[in-house]
């Protein structure tokens, strides 16, 4: 069984907004690249022996190209995060990887995921790991040991370790999603370290619940903890193992009732981040299991356990509808808070070189008006001295005439004595 590929064209997938607009911001940023090269040119050519920019001009200029170039590599490197949260064994790994359509995170019964794993696509479409810090690459079969608790050779708890994924088995990671995975938010103290490190600029969050239980304190505690650090963070609340419910029918729309009543006060009224009416489109009742289960056997994988409980599929839908409301919220909040911000900035590039050029110019007209004055005046001093000539040439005339005739006049009296 060869690597199975995702229909490339997801054109309607809601993850495309973001995809659209990150394309589109690239392309205005090539564009600004193009007009502060062209305006450092300029500056290069009027300045020197011209002296119409000074050396100050073209430096301040040229400052621009490192910047442009610096927003671009970030732009490049933009993507949108989901982080998963939740208590241990809730499920978390395993709904990362039913997203995946692959078992790629280790996951297990008792304390399994140790560290923060990050999926993310792979550029090479080679599989690899990384952990945080180091370019080397490892095997991605070392994921089952570095990442899992049962292993000697784990990684400290609040490490990353960075599972690249060929972008082309995936379709979230082909249009850069990336996925962060976490340990049990009870088996830690350095909730707040987790948040500082690597829950600041995530897009969405998915607080993984078992609906076997409810909603407990230390989860709630660590998502009023990322509440105080993030204003209004996206959150999404799965009550996973949903299967559970399969074997006590009678009670399963009251059980229902209770989880999502639970979870709506604690999302509009506790963490106060959306309206009772948003927060019931933020939550849903899900067996991640089954849902990595119909993936893999759609893709021909070999599974074990092939018997499904009662209602799989109505679980299965809710599970793509969760992908689809998260698709939708992750795109518009990432394009919100990332390029709205690159986009002021680009504005205000492109002002400040125009105001740069503006400034050269004006400078230059300046000196044309000052050199056209000098003309002017010389033109007049040039006419003021050809008059003072003309009368002074009129004067010597008659002067000399006079002189003539005086002269004249003496010779003709001498001659005629
Ligand atoms: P830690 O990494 O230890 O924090 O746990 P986790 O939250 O990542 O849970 P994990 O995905 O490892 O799942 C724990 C166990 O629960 C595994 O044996 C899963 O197969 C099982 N499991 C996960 N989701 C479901 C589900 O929806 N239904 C049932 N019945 N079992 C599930
Ligand atoms: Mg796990």
């Amino acid at each position: 069984n060869g690597p199975v590929r995702v229909n490339m064209a997801n054109v309607d997938s809601p993850l495309q907004i973001f995809v659209r607009a990150k394309k589109k911001i690239n392309d205005i940023f090539v564009e600004i690249d193009d007009y502060v090269k062209d305006a450092v040119s300029f500056m290069h050519a009027v300045s020197g022996e011209k002296g119409i920019a000074t050396p100050q001009d073209v430096a301040n200029v040229e400052a621009y190209v490192s910047k442009v170039q610096a927003i671009r590599e970030v732009l490049k490197r933009d993507h949108m995060k989901v982080a998963f949260f939740g208590r241990t064994s809730n499920g978390k790994s395993t709904v990362i990887n039913a997203m995946l359509h692959d078992k790629i995170l280790p996951s297990g019964i008792g304390h399994t995921t140790n560290c923060f794993l990050q999926v993310e696509g792979s550029d090479t479409n080679e599989a690899f790991l990384r952990t945080d810090g180091s370019e080397e690459k490892l095997n991605v079969q070392s994921v089952s040991q570095l990442g899992h608790a049962l292993c000697a050779s784990r990684l400290q708890e609040c490490s990353l370790v960075h599972v690249y994924w060929p972008r082309e088995l995936c379709a979230l990671l082909r249009d850069d999603v990336v996925l962060v995975d976490s340990p049990g938010v009870d088996v830690t103290p350095n909730l707040d370290e987790w948040i500082d490190q690597y829950c600041l600029d995530a897009d969405v969050f998915v607080l993984v619940a078992n609906a076997e239980s409810t909603l407990m304190v230390t989860e709630k505690n660590f998502f009023h903890k990322v509440s105080t650090k993030i204003s209004q963070p996206n959150i999404f609340i799965l009550n996973n193992r949903w299967d559970a419910s399969a074997s006590e029918p009678e009670y399963l729309d009251q059980v229902r009732t209770q989880h999502a009543n639970r979870c709506v006060d604690f999302l509009s009224r506790e963490l106060r981040v959306c309206s009772p009416k948003e927060a019931e489109e933020r939550i849903f009742f899900i067996s991640a299991k089954e849902a990595l289960l119909t993936r893999m056997r759609e893709r021909e994988k070999p599974v074990s356990s092939p018997i499904l409980a009662d209602g799989h599929q109505v679980r299965y839908f809710e599970f793509v509808d969760f992908e689809r409301k998260f698709e939708e919220c992750i795109s518009q909040s990432a394009v919100r808070t990332k390029f709205a911000q690159h986009s002021r900035r680009g504005k205000n590039i492109a002002a400040d070189v125009m105001a740069a050029l503006e400034q050269v110019y004006n400078s230059a007209t300046d000196r044309k008006t000052t050199m056209v004055e000098k003309q002017r005046l010389l033109h007049e001093q040039l006419s003021a001295i050809e008059e003072q000539l003309t009368t002074i040439t009129r004067q010597m005339k008659d002067k000399i005439n006079r002189m003539v005739e005086s002269v004249e006049h003496k010779v003709s009296l001498t001659l005629s004595q």
